[in-house]
Formats: structure tokens, sequence, C-alpha cells
């Protein structure tokens, strides 16, 4: 098997947050894959696409038959080596037929928002997960950055981690479609969040 799979980092979702080196190979690819979304934005009609949706057999066996052809372009979110389907992909086929474009995590953009490094931050992810309860309990100085999903959003984590020790007036900022025009960031404290509307699939900042 000569021809590559590229996964392609797409960044957070807006069209100025993707990389060039991304949209070069998404452009230039023949057979393509990605989320309906990312296809809806980014795919041509002279391209052969595969939708990823909970089936997660159809994309890998789409890749294994048209990587005989030509090289396949998958398309992920944010950057490809922070829980993305590169992982999957690695359990499929050898590391050496895969190659990978970097991109902006939404994680990375949401610590930007607010102008803090994130190098000291504790994150965590709650996409299809849970943290192990010791990584989110309260110490002096803690900073959590927290991928969620629609269970666990804003007001559910808030809830837990004023369980896990942390404050009620400690600070939350909640980043919503972070570069989409209808972007959405709040601070607020963990005690108001968790009576507030959930926010899905968004990022936590905790301070
Ligand atoms: C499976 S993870 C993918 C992370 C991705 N690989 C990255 O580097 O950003 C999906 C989660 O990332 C977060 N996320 C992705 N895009 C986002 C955006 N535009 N705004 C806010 N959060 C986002 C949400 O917590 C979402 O549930």
């Amino acid at each position: 098997m000569n021809n590559k799979i590229i996964v392609a980092g797409i960044g957070p979702g807006g069209e100025d947050y993707i990389t060039p080196a991304a949209l070069k190979k998404i452009r230039a690819a023949k057979f393509l894959v990605g989320g309906r979304r990312a296809l809806g934005e980014f795919s041509n009609p002279n391209q052969i696409t595969c939708a990823i949706t909970a089936d997660l057999d159809a994309p890998i066996n789409f890749i294994r038959e048209k990587i005989l052809l030509d090289e396949v372009v998958v398309m992920v979110s944010g950057d490809p080596g922070y829980y993305s389907m590169l992982d999957l992909l690695r359990k499929n086929f050898p590391p050496d037929s895969i190659e990978v474009i970097p991109s902006i995590s939404a994680m990375q953009l949401a610590f930007a928002k607010i102008a803090l490094s994130w190098h000291d931050a504790t994150l965590l992810s709650f996409h299809g997960r849970q943290p192990a309860r010791e990584a989110l309990q309260f110490s002096t100085g803690k900073i959590l950055g927290l991928l969620t999903d629609a269970e666990f959003n804003s007001a559910t984590i808030s809830e837990l981690l004023m369980n896990c020790g942390w404050d009620k007036n400690s600070s939350v900022t909640i980043c919503a479609r972070l570069s989409y025009p209808d972007e959405k960031i709040l601070t607020t404290t963990l005690a108001a969040a968790a009576q507030s509307e959930p926010v899905k699939h968004c990022i936590l900042i905790v301070k």
C-alpha cells in the first residue's frame, strides 16, 4: 500500500482557522472522508466522498478500498492529535501509511480567547468519556480545560466540580461555537453555570 491516508485537521470549524496545508490537500483529494458538515463545506462535486457517522466501519471500509487507487484525505475537527479519528485509523492501518496535517484545536482557541496560557492547565475530555475523579479534584492554582458533550455539559460538569472541592464562586468560561459567526463566550461562576441552561459540545475553562 503506497498511497497515504492524509489526516487533515480542519480547525475548530470557521474557515479562517483552517491551515493552507490542509486546504490544499482537501481540495486536491480524489477520495475525501469527513463529517457531514465538513463535507458540505469543503468537498466538490468531482470528489468521491464518505461521511463519518456513528457507523465507523463505513469510513474504514471506504479507505481500505480506495487507498488501493489513490490517496484518501480524512478531515477531522480541530487537531488530529487531540481526540480525533486518528487513533481508530492507527488501529486499522499501519502508522507509516498515515500522514497527519496538524491544525488548531478548539482547546487552543478557547485559551486564546481569554488570553490565557495553557501550558500549566490540566486538559481533560468529557466527550464520550469521563476523566478520573482525582484529575478533577480542586487544588490551589489549578486550571482546567475541558471538552464536553451533550450529557456532560456546562451545567452537569459545574455541579460535578463543586463536588470535587471547587468553590461555588470559581470562574468558569463557557466557549461555544468557537470560530463560527455565532460564537459565544461567557464567564460566570460554577454555581451559576450549574443552575443555567446547559451548553453542550463546548469548552470549559475553570480556575
Ligand atoms: C471529539 S472532540 C474533538 C476535538 C478536536 N480534535 C480538537 O482538537 O478541537 C469534540 C469536542 O471538541 C469541542 N469542540 C470542537 N469544536 C468546537 C468549537 N468550534 N467550539 C467549542 N468547542 C468545540 C467540544 O467539546 C466537542 O464536544
